[in-house]
C-alpha cells in the first residue's frame, strides 16, 4: 500500500517530466481515491492526457542517451540527407509528422512509445514500434527497411521514447491524435477536376505545378507525387487520410483555412497522380475490413480510384516481413468469431 507521501512524490515526478508546460502541473493528488490505488495505477491516476505536452528540446540530457536522442531527432528532421540508402526519395519524417512529431494534427509521434506494441489491422497482427517505423520507411518514404538492430533505428526509437516522456505505458492511446490523422466527416468525397483548380490556387506556389516541391524554398518543400514521394501503400495515398492531413495542415502554416470539401477535392487530385508501387500491398487487411478509400485491391476489396503506379527499385528491401501464420491466428479467430 502506498503512503500519502509516496503518491505525492510520484505525481510530482510526472509533473517535472512535463517541464516547460506548467499547465500539466496541477496540485499534487493526495485525495483518498488516489491513495487507495496501488503501484502503476496510482501513477496513471495522476496522468492527464489532455494536459500532457512533449518535453522541450532543451531538456535533452548531455550524456550517451541524450546523444542518441539528438541523433534520432536529426534523422527524423533530415531523413533523406542522413539515410539516402533507406530514404532514397525526398521526404523526411517531419514533412508529415510535423514539427518532429509534436503536432497533434499530423499523426503525432509524441506518445507513440506508450502505444506500442499494438494490434495493427492493416497488418492483421501485433507489431512493435520498430516495425511501425519501418512501415513508414518502406511505404511513406517510398524507401527501404532500416535494419531493426542498426544504431540508426535505435536512435530513432530513443528519440520517440524521449518525446513520449511522462506518458505511462498503455496510456498513449488516450492522447489527442493517438489514432493517427484525425477522422474527417463521413459522406464527403473529392472530385479531382475541382481539386486541380484548388491545387493551382493554393498549392502550386510551394509544391510547384509538377508537384515536385523545391528544396531551396525554406524549410524545404517536399514532393507530393512521383518517384521521390510517398508510395501507394502509404496511409497518405488514401483520399480520406490525405484530406485530413491537408485540411488540418495545408497550406503550410494556414491549416483549416480551406473548406473541408476543398481538402477532399485537392486530396483526390494529389492521390490520382503517379506514385511508387508498394510490394506486398495486396496482403494488407488479411482478416478483412479494408477501408473504402484504399487505392489498391486486397482480399474482399476492389482498388478505389488507383493512381498510375511507378516501378519500385529494390522491391525485396521495401517490405516489412509479414507476420507468420501463428502470429496471425488469433486475430483471424477474432474476426471470424465476431
Ligand atoms: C507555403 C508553402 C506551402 C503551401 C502553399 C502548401 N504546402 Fe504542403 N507542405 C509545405 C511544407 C513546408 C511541407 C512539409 C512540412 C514540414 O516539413 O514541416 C508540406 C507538406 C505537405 C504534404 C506532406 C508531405 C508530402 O510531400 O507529401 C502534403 C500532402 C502537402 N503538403 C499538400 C499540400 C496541398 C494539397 C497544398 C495546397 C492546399 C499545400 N500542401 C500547400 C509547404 C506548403
Ligand atoms: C508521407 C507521410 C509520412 C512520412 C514521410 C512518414 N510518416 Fe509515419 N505515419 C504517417 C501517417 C499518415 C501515420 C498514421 C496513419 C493513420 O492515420 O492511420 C503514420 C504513423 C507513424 C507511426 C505510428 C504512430 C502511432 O503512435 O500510432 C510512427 C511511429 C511513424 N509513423 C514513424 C515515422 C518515422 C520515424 C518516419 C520517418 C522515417 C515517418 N513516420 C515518415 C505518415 C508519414
Amino acid at each position: 500500500m502506498l503512503t500519502r507521501s509516496l503518491v505525492r512524490r510520484v505525481t510530482l515526478a510526472a509533473c517535472t517530466l512535463a517541464a516547460g508546460t506548467l499547465v500539466a502541473c496541477g496540485e499534487p493528488r493526495t485525495d483518498s481515491s488516489a491513495v487507495r490505488q496501488e503501484g502503476a495505477r496510482t501513477v496513471s491516476a495522476g496522468f492527464e492526457p489532455a494536459a500532457w505536452q512533449p518535453p522541450a528540446e532543451s531538456t535533452i540530457t548531455h550524456d550517451s542517451l541524450g546523444d542518441a536522442v539528438r541523433r534520432g531527432l536529426a534523422l527524423v528532421m533530415h531523413t533523406h540527407d542522413s539515410l539516402p540508402a533507406y530514404a532514397p526519395g525526398r521526404l523526411a519524417c517531419t514533412n508529415c509528422h510535423i514539427n518532429g512529431g509534436r503536432s497533434v494534427d499530423a499523426a503525432p509521434l509524441a506518445g507513440s512509445h506508450a502505444r506500442f506494441p499494438k494490434y495493427m489491422d492493416r497488418t492483421g497482427a501485433v507489431i512493435g514500434l520498430a516495425d511501425r517505423v519501418n512501415y513508414c520507411f518502406t511505404r511513406s518514404l517510398g524507401g527501404n527497411r532500416l535494419p531493426v538492430e542498426s544504431r540508426e533505428m535505435q536512435d530513432i526509437l530513443a528519440y520517440i521514447a524521449w518525446l513520449s516522456s511522462g506518458v505511462p505505458v498503455g496510456e498513449g492511446k488516450a492522447l489527442p491524435g493517438a489514432e493517427g490523422l484525425h477522422t474527417m466527416p463521413a459522406g464527403l468525397t473529392g472530385d479531382s477536376a475541382r481539386g486541380a483548380t484548388v491545387f493551382a490556387a493554393k498549392c502550386v506556389a510551394c509544391h510547384g505545378a509538377d508537384g515536385q516541391g523545391n528544396a531551396n524554398i525554406p524549410p524545404g518543400i517536399p514532393p507530393l507525387w512521383g518517384p521521390q514521394s510517398f508510395s501507394v501503400g502509404a496511409s497518405m495515398a488514401r483520399k480520406g487520410k490525405a484530406a485530413s492531413f491537408i485540411w488540418y495542415n495545408m497550406p503550410y502554416l494556414q491549416g483549416k483555412t480551406l473548406s473541408q470539401q476543398q481538402a477532399f477535392d485537392v486530396a483526390a487530385y494529389v492521390t490520382s497522380q503517379p506514385r511508387l508501387d508498394s510490394p506486398g500491398k495486396e496482403r494488407d487487411w488479411p482478416v478483412g475490413g479494408t477501408p473504402a478509400d484504399v487505392p489498391y485491391a486486397t482480399s474482399g476489396h476492389a482498388a478505389y480510384l488507383p493512381p498510375p503506379l511507378l516501378p519500385r527499385a529494390n522491391a525485396g528491401q521495401a517490405l516489412v516481413p509479414p507476420p507468420s501464420p501463428a502470429q496471425r491466428a488469433r486475430s483471424t479467430n477474432k474476426a471470424q468469431g465476431g
